[in-house]
């Protein structure tokens, strides 16, 4: 049986409406299995982030890195709708680039249609977001694309949405009330302008183009880009996207792309260190303007035996601890310089630093959007267990083979709470509790220090086994041990960047 037959039989049987989610930190895989279920949609929506989102596409053997166009694009040509909901902040700059690379490759988007009530980015958004990042020594550590502050404008009701690049004379009238109130921000964060010179004068915010010496922002210049270019160029694919797809639930098969991951999300992930999005199950459908129970299956990737994160803030289980994290942060780290520095580093190593820039290497684990060295840490099974409570207990383990050749396998089971005594309402958390669950909190998640249980490794080649029975029992075990214990069902398994590099698994112990 083809993996697609496989697929539809074993996974998507019967199902209208699924989504891919991710359970951890974001940058699991969830591109290609977007990819692998779009031959079987009628319909890939995204309904969350923006432009910090990164999936990589490859047109003509060429890998192209996509922020905002769905991956589904390509099926375009199948008469398949790529759709971008009203919970998405869209930078217009950037679906313009993806169009012209798309545009270069002869390729169709025919069927691309953007909701009219997306949010807005504005070069202010990207302004503001890169000079709190400066000013803060990189803090939250964002990708600089505007997403936080593009966000806070909707809660703040000053935002502008995608439709009103269509009608002037409305977007004139919010901009100057929007441009007043970054004015004023601005003004205290950076008196001077120079910050905001500088920032503006990257390819992002059109060379300088609108910057003004006296008015900081040179409206006219915003306008004329919006309303005249943009509007021209992206104008026809504006639509009520929503009621498209109320109207297509239940009928036509639509396949629910989520961005980011759980971990990251401004609901249940751990303030500050987050996106500005709902990266779970329940943003996305709202974010395309669907109910959570329309999605029939909810699919929650996972990497496994480890997990990564980009960006600051807690991480339990990262191998080498603050060491990675300041290094993994350091101005102009990448894969390559890091590889050239600590050349001794290797997947068996005793010290965990290395063995983390040996997983990254074996990983590729740099951001699509920043290029940034990931931060790699061991699986840690609170905080599965915390993503499955809102994701749902359906998985896709992605990224096993990375450690064929790995000695042992260390998974998180529990925390020991190792901090000074802290209140959580009437309860006080003391030394030596053990917690099985993530708790939603980062002052309890940075003191709380990993139990890992050990598990031997298979050192064997997997990438070109098809069969979950044909996988060697050790990894077999892993998996198993995972379900087990976060009480999750592993439904598919990723060992490799290609399509045929998947494993349908139809419950356990058979296939
Ligand atoms: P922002 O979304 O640019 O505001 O960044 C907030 C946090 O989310 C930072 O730690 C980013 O590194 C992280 N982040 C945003 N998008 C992604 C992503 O697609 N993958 C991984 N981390 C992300």
């Amino acid at each position: 049986m083809s993996l697609d037959s496989l697929i539809r039989s074993k996974v998507l049987n019967g199902k209208r409406t699924v989504a891919i989610v991710c359970n951890q930190f974001g940058d699991t895989g969830k591109g290609k299995f977007i990819d692998l279920l779009s031959t079987w949609a009628d319909v890939i929506a995204r309904g969350t982030g923006g432009a910090n989102a990164g999936h990589t596409i490859k047109i003509g053997g060429v890998e192209h890195i996509f922020h905002l166009i769905p991956s589904g694009i390509l099926h375009d040509k199948d008469g398949k709708y790529n759709i971008i909901g009203r919970g998405v902040v869209l930078d217009p700059r950037v679906v313009v680039e993806e169009l012209d690379l798309l545009d270069k490759a002869g390729l169709s988007y025919d069927l691309l249609r953007l909701s009219m009530n997306a949010k807005l980015v504005l070069p202010q958004h990207i302004v503001i977001d890169r000079v709190r990042e400066a000013k803060t020594g990189k803090e939250i550590g964002t990708t600089g694309r505007g997403i936080g502050p593009c966000y806070e404008d909707q809660t703040g009701r000053r935002g502008l949405t995608l439709n009103d690049i269509l009608n002037r004379d409305i977007f004139v009238r919010k901009l100057k009330r929007n441009l007043a109130h970054y004015n004023t921000v601005l003004s205290a964060l950076d008196p001077d302008m120079q910050n905001t010179k500088k920032i503006m004068e990257h390819e992002h915010l059109a060379n300088g183009a609108y910057f003004s010496q006296t008015r900081r922002f040179d409206l006219d210049a915003i306008v004329e880009m919006y309303t005249a270019v943009y509007a021209g160029r992206i104008g026809s694919m504006i639509t009520d996207v929503e009621a498209r797809l109320r109207d297509f639930a239940g009928k036509k098969k639509i396949l629910l792309e989520g961005a980011q991951g759980y971990l990251l999300s401004v609901d249940y992930g751990f303030h500050p260190y987050v996106t500005s999005s709902d990266a779970s199950i329940e943003g996305l459908a709202k974010g395309v303007g669907l109910r959570v129970q329309d999605a029939d299956l909810v699919l929650g990737i996972v990497k496994a035996p480890y997990m990564t994160r980009v960006g600051a803030g807690p991480f339990p289980t990262e191998y080498g601890g603050e060491r990675s994290e300041k290094h993994c942060q350091g101005e102009g780290m990448t894969l390559d310089r890091e590889q050239a520095l600590y050349p001794d580093n290797a997947l068996n190593h005793d010290d965990e630093f290395l063995r983390g820039i040996a997983i990254r290497k074996a990983g590729s684990e740099k951001g699509a959007t920043t290029g940034r060295p990931r931060r790699v840490g061991r699986l840690d099974l609170p905080l599965l267990r915390y993503a499955a409570q809102t994701n749902g207990n359906k998985v896709i383990l992605t990224k096993l083979d990375v450690f064929d050749e790995s000695d042992a396998i260390e998974i998180c089971k529990a925390y020991v709470y190792k901090g000074p005594a802290y209140r959580m309402g009437k309860y006080t958390l003391k030394q030596g509790h053990i917690l099985f669950c993530a708790p939603q909190d980062p002052e309890i998640l940075k003191h709380s220090i990993p139990i890992y249980g050990k598990l031997p490794g298979w050192k064997q080649k997997t990438s070109d086994i098809k069969t979950y029975a044909a996988l060697p029992q050790k990894m077999r075990d892993l998996v198993e041990y995972i379900e087990r214990k976060a009480k999750v069902e592993v439904v598919m398994i990723s060992l490799g960047p290609e399509r045929e590099q998947t494993i349908v698994r139809g419950g356990i112990g058979s296939d």
